[in-house]
C-alpha cells in the first residue's frame, strides 16, 4: 500500500512542507506518491492520505478544496491526515510573537478541515508556519501584515514538521504489523 502526500500551494512554501513530510515516510521504508492536488484523483490504492494546503484568507486553496471531493473518502477507507500552511504555525510564525499566541486561540480550522472531520475520522490537522516575501501579500493585506508584526521571510520549523511526519509513519508502520 502506498501513501498519498498532496499540496496546494501558491508561493511554493507548502510544497516544501509537502516534500519534507514525502522525505520523512519515505526514509521509514513507506512507499509515496507525492501530488499536487489539482493533479489529485480518488484516494483509491492508497491506505494514508495527508493533505495540506497554503491559507489565504482564512482558507484552503480552492485545488485543495476540490481535491477532497475528487478523493472520494468515504468509498476508500483510508486514515487522512492534514495540514495547513499559514502565517502562524503551532511553533512558529512569520507574525509578532504577541499576536500568533492571540491567534493560535481564536483562528478555526478552515472549513475544509472540517469537511475532512464530517467524511472521515481525521487522525490530526496541525498548522505550520510558512514563509512569505514582500510582495506576496497584496495591498491591503500588506498593511495588515506589518500591523501585526509581520516580518518576511522563512519560518517553516522543519523540527516540528519532521516530529509530526515522523508520528505518521509510526502509525502506518504500525498498523501494517
Ligand atoms: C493572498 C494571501 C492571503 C493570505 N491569507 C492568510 C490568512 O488568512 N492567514 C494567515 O495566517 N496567513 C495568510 N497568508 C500567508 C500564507 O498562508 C503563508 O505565507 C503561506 O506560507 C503561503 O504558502 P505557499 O508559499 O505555499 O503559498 C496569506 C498569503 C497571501 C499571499
Amino acid at each position: 500500500m502506498t501513501t498519498l502526500v498532496g499540496y496546494a500551494t501558491a508561493q511554493g512554501s507548502t510544497r516544501g512542507v509537502a516534500e519534507r513530510i514525502a522525505a520523512i515516510l519515505t526514509a521509514a521504508g513507506i512507499e509515496v506518491d507525492l501530488q499536487a492536488a489539482r493533479e489529485m484523483g480518488p484516494a483509491h490504492g492508497y491506505d494514508t492520505v495527508v493533505l495540506g494546503s497554503a491559507i489565504h484568507n482564512g482558507q484552503w486553496l480552492p485545488d485543495a478544496t476540490a481535491a477532497i471531493e475528487r478523493l472520494d473518502l468515504p468509498a476508500n477507507r483510508c486514515a487522512v491526515w492534514a495540514y495547513s500552511v499559514s502565517s502562524v504555525g503551532a511553533t512558529s510564525t512569520t507574525l509578532s510573537p504577541r499576536v500568533a499566541r492571540y491567534l493560535r486561540r481564536v483562528t478555526p480550522e478552515p472549513d475544509a478541515v472540517q469537511m475532512l472531520r464530517t467524511r472521515t475520522e481525521l487522525r490530526d490537522h496541525r498548522f505550520f508556519a510558512g514563509a512569505i516575501a514582500p510582495g506576496d501579500w497584496p495591498g491591503f493585506g500588506r498593511i495588515v501584515f506589518r500591523l501585526m508584526g509581520g516580518r518576511y521571510g522563512d519560518a517553516r520549523d522543519w523540527h516540528d514538521i519532521d516530529t509530526w511526519a515522523r508520528t505518521i509513519g509510526g502509525e502506518i508502520t504500525e498498523n501494517r504489523h
